[in-house]
């Protein structure tokens, strides 16, 4: 059922593009011509981080640096861990069906094909956030509070599970980061110990 709508959602935006071809007896446009004419929405208000293209996971592999081409013509790279599996099955494709319509218009924009849009798609749900819910969380646990209030902020609750307990706290610096790029509320230092311990205290793998 999925790949049928991923199909189907990579078809109909095939058909836009195809149907907005236009014939020999077609009226002349008056939309720019070049996709350079119009605005590149940078993170979107602090909707997406702000990454290099060496900041993605895997950077050199064929996934990342389809993302970085195809992703970043209208805003800024998205990380694949901003999403799960899940998310990844709608936001994915609702994109390839943006570029598809926005290549109706623009002749110049890039629009993957299918083979390599599931590239993409292996690669952002290979790398996709691993969530837990907020009743998996023990509210009066040490560092819950911090937790719950500082890590939902952009993406749903991440599993503590995910990462080793050596690994936490360079993953929260960057979380930090993005914090800062995308306005959203940063926790002080006594705030992140309280985090990094109950992640930790959950990990993969103990210290
Ligand atoms: C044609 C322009 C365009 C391209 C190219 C594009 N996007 Fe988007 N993207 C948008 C627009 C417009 C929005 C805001 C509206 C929306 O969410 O649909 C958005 C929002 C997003 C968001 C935040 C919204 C959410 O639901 O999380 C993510 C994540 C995202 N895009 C990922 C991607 C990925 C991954 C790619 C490459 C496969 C991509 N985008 C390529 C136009 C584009
Ligand atoms: C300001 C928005 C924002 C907040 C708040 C935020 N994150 Fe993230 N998170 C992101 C973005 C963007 C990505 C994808 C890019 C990346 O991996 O750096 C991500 C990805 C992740 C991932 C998957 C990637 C990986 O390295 O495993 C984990 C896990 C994660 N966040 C944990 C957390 C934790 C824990 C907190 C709370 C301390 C948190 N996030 C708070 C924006 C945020």
């Amino acid at each position: 059922m999925r790949k049928h709508y991923k199909l189907l959602s990579w078809a109909v935006g095939s058909l836009l593009w195809l149907s907005s071809i236009p014939g020999e007896s077609a009226e002349v446009k008056s939309t720019p011509e070049s996709s350079q004419e119009f605005l590149h929405f940078g993170n979107m208000g602090g909707l997406l981080p702000t990454l290099a293209a060496t900041d993605l996971k895997d950077a050199e592999s064929p996934g990342a640096k389809l993302v970085y081409r195809f992703c970043g013509q209208c805003h800024s790279v998205p990380g694949p861990g901003m999403h799960t599996h899940e998310e990844w099955n709608q936001v994915f494709w609702r994109m390839i069906w943006r570029m598809q319509v926005m290549r109706a218009q623009f002749k110049d924009f890039h629009v993957p094909t299918y083979g390599e849009s599931q590239v993409m798609f292996s690669y952002v749900t290979g790398h996709a956030l691993q969530a837990i819910n907020t009743g998996d969380v023990a509210p009066d646990a040490e560092g819950a509070k911090e937790f719950l209030k500082i890590c939902m902020q952009c993406h749903r609750l991440p599993d503590p599970a995910q990462h080793e307990a050596r690994d936490w706290r360079e993953v929260v610096v960057r979380m930090k980061s993005h914090m800062k790029n995308m306005s959203r509320t940063i926790p002080g230092q006594e705030e992140t110990d309280r985090i990094v311990s109950f992640l930790k205290a959950r990990a993969a793998k103990k210290e």
